[in-house]
């Protein structure tokens, strides 16, 4: 019997109660504003969870759960939780200091291994967060091209500074035309203005982006090559290429925004999977498997005005020794070999998922790429955009991944499911009863979008 089946009988089929999480985060709550550390952590159904420690594709929570983790730290661990070599290079690090303010060895060995394995890496230096990098792409746009403006897709995310976070999840009723969308802030406080050196464009749609490209006034483009924030959406055939062509045609810094999929979609990111080569582009989560990692990389020309055309770059904290030795342990891990298995068994999720949708007659989307999916409710062919992703039967799937929570399964409610290589056949098997059980139960409750969606 299954790990995750067995430890269900022991408990009479009842379902995981979190009312430890739940009263912990009440507890909390005093000193840590909402009780948690980030906005992305708040507002989780049934409760923002504590967790004691995890291992592998584990997470054993304060109420004593061990939990199968598909969060894997909103991305970053590919090779799952507390891999050994990463617990080694990080005990030796740690035993020659912390921080020194100058240039360390094993930096240099993780920015070799960088340059080596991402296709458009002729320099890059490293930052400690994914929003710390996307402003230090945006910065060297717009010195290198001396233009201000900067074009930006309807729910892509690029960090939660005021500049980019404009349109990343906007209600649809006030997000303006599908064509021609209005920049909808993400936060209250944030200076409005900041919109004003914007272009939000729907993403996928290449038309609309050369005519504005050919106005001539574009400093950068940014986009998550593949839209996984969100989702997990594949760029329409031909719209890297295309925006790649236009970008080149009208004096634009094309920037890839590889926080997730770098590292996890190829060694290279999006843009060695798709053959496309950027001006810049930003790395971070799966650089370090968990460390406060984050890079920018990219053209020798471009990269080299951090150090000698007066463009500013700093960070106390970049390229931390032993964040470094987490790098560079993380990086030389990453072989062919790892990808080819993630694909398998992702891509055996998957379909997994999907075959037991669509003999429960749920109307589902299970899209993406087996290292990082999400499963639409609701929607009959799959998303393109934010739009389409928008229109998915959202209760529906927070029941569903709420009813996975209560039998051991962890996914993300705001979208994508990641996978680790920790994420075993047998793993993947108790996910699959976990999602059949829990599709029957909201079935029957009449919580699912019925339909057959393979007419
Ligand atoms: C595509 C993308 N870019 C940038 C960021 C910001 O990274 P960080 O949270 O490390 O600041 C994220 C975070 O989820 C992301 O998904």
């Amino acid at each position: 019997m299954s790990s995750l089946a067995e430890s269900a009988r022991a408990r009479g089929n009842n379902p995981l109660s979190f009312d430890k999480s739940a009263e912990l985060i009440e507890r909390n709550a005093q000193w840590m504003a909402g009780g948690v550390n980030s906005n992305f952590r708040l507002n989780i159904s049934p409760t923002p969870l504590v967790f004691e420690r995890g291992e592998g594709p584990w997470l054993y929570d304060a109420d004593g759960n061990k939990l199968i983790d598909y969060y894997l730290g909103m991305g970053p661990m590919i090779l799952g939780h507390k891999p050994q070599a990463l617990v080694d290079a990080v005990k030796q690090e740690i035993e020659k200091g912390f921080l020194f303010a100058g240039q360390t060895t094993v930096e240099a060995e993780a920015a070799r291994l960088v340059c080596e394995l991402v296709p458009s890496a002729e320099r890059m230096r490293f930052g400690c967060s994914g929003s710390e990098v996307d402003q230090a792409a945006i910065r060297l746009a717009r010195a290198a091209t001396g233009r201000k403006k900067i074009i930006k897709f309807e729910g892509h995310y690029h960090g939660w500074f005021d500049n980019v976070l404009w349109s990343t999840a906007p209600a649809l009723n006030a997000a303006g035309p599908e064509n021609a969308p209005v920049p909808v802030a993400g936060s209250k406080g944030q200076l409005t203005e900041t919109a004003d050196a914007l272009v939000v464009l729907p993403w996928n749609n290449l038309d609309l982006v050369v005519e504005r490209l050919a106005q001539g006034d574009i400093a950068g483009v940014i986009m998550e090559a593949a839209m996984c924030n969100a989702g997990a959406v594949h760029p329409a055939p031909g719209y890297l290429e295309g925006v790649r062509e236009a970008c080149t045609r009208y004096g634009t810094i094309l920037i890839f925004d590889e926080v997730i999929t770098g590292f996890r979609l190829a060694p290279g990111g999006a843009q060695e999977r798709f053959g496309v080569t950027p001006d810049l582009s930003t790395f971070g989560k799966a650089i370090a498997n968990g460390f406060p990692v984050a890079a920018i990389v990219g053209r020798a020309d471009l990269m080299e005005m951090f150090a000698t055309g007066g463009v500013v770059h700093g960070g106390t904290y970049n390229a931390q020794p032993i964040a470094m030795a987490a790098t560079v342990a993380t990086l030389m891990s990453l072989k062919p070999s790892l990808y080819a298995t993630l694909e398998e068994r992702g891509g055996r999720l998957m379909r997994g998922m999907g075959e037991i949708f669509a003999r429960a007659g749920v109307l589902a989307q299970v899209a993406g790429f087996p290292q990082v999916f999400h499963v639409a409710l609701g929607l009959d062919v799959p998303a393109r955009n934010y739009r389409d992703l928008a229109r998915m039967d959202r209760p529906a799937y927070v029941a569903l991944t709420t009813a996975l929570l209560h039998r051991g399964v962890r996914a993300l409610e705001r979208g994508a499911w990641f996978l680790s290589i920790e994420h075993s056949d047998a793993v993947i098997d108790d996910t699959l009863l976990a999602v059949e059980d829990s599709v029957r139960e909201l079935k029957a409750k009449g919580v699912l979008p019925t339909g057959d969606f393979r007419k």
